[in-house]
């Protein structure tokens, strides 16, 4: 039983550890700024272990020397020792010190003003999906958020709804999306990288499918995909263009942008949509099924959902569908 307990201990602690390289991994970093939270953390981490292990030897020193040894009485008692007393007072205060500088220095730091040559980015946090803008570019897209590594980035944060928290773990901290008023954050990517962010702060029924994918690139890699979201989408083929046909006529066009088709400000752009990977904020992969499906009944794929379904027939959805994917 006795072995059976500890194997089962121990695969859960190796297993644990396969979870730490993952795309939301906050011990696994690769920015300047998750660095420095991270270099407070493995340091507030090892005093804690040194701490603990003080502690527990000194514990199991006193359960040993003081225990209770039949005809022995009680052990000599201590009371009032000025030197315990000043030593158990400094040395906790010293601990706090030595964490307390670099915390500080860190907080000061993360929250510095927009480093020179910063690609500027402005976020935008809608119940429930991401709207990015990089205005230098004049590039708008949603739930995809292309970063060249080695550039510094300024995030603005703007809330258009109710208060959201933009959060990308292995990029570092969480900073609130708050309606009227302005949060900026900071960082540059210092690896390529395919990460997943998500919304930290509970914000409505779809919280939890509030994710953005976060993609960092080499910078002849960024230039090219800036290059694509910049050009007018691509004519429809003879399939899609009968897809155009219904999306222009439906209800979709009071929400959605496409370059020349529509002008829709409420809902992500959807100009270069069918090159996102991911569909509704990160909870599908983007394909002809499942934006169907999500044509079809947006609010059975994510609950509270802004969206509703425009009463499409099966066979146009899929036409529209097959339209949008073709927005590359
Ligand atoms: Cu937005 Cu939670």
């Amino acid at each position: 039983m006795k072995v059976r307990s500890a194997a089962l201990l121990l695969t859960v602690t190796v297993l644990g550890g396969c979870a730490y390289d993952t795309p939301m991994s906050t011990v696994s970093t690769q920015s300047d700024f998750g660095r420095a939270i991270l270099g407070v953390y493995a340091l507030i981490t090892w005093i804690c272990a040194v701490i603990a292990v003080i502690v527990f030897a000194l514990l199991a020193w006193v359960l040993s020397r003081y225990r209770d040894r039949p005809g022995a009485g009680l052990p000599r008692q201590i009371r009032g020792h000025t030197l315990l007393e000043l030593s158990w007072t400094i040395a906790p205060a010293l601990v706090l010190l030595v964490i307390a500088i670099p915390t500080i220095q860190v907080i000061f730091r993360t929250q510095s003003q927009t480093p020179p040559g910063a690609l500027e980015v402005t976020v935008r946090g809608w119940q429930w999906w991401w709207e990015f803008r990089y205005p230098s570019l004049g590039i708008v897209t949603a739930n995809e958020l292309y970063l060249p590594v080695g550039q510094p980035v300024a995030f603005r944060l703007e809330g258009p709804d109710v208060i959201h928290s933009f959060w990308i773990p292995r990029m570092g901290g969480k900073r609130d999306v708050v309606p009227g008023r302005l949060n900026q954050v900071s960082f540059t990517p210092d690896e390529a990288g395919d990460l997943w962010g998500q919304c930290a702060e509970f914000c409505g029924a779809s919280h939890a499918n509030m994710r953005m994918r976060v993609v960092a690139v080499s910078r002849p890699e960024f230039e090219r995909w800036a290059a694509q979201q910049k050009a007018a989408p691509p004519e429809p083929t003879e399939a899609a263009a009968e897809g155009r046909a219904i999306y222009a006529k439906s209800a979709c066009v009071g929400c959605h942008t496409i370059r020349g088709v529509s002008a829709g400000v409420i809902a992500p752009d959807l100009t270069h949509f069918g090159s996102r990977k991911t569909l509704a904020a990160g909870i599908r992969p983007n394909t002809l099924e499942s934006v169907t499906a999500w044509l079809l009944d947006p609010q059975g794929l994510k609950p509270g959902v802004k969206m509703p379904a425009v009463g499409l027939t099966p066979a146009e959805a899929k036409s529209v569908a097959a339209y949008l994917l073709s927005l590359k």
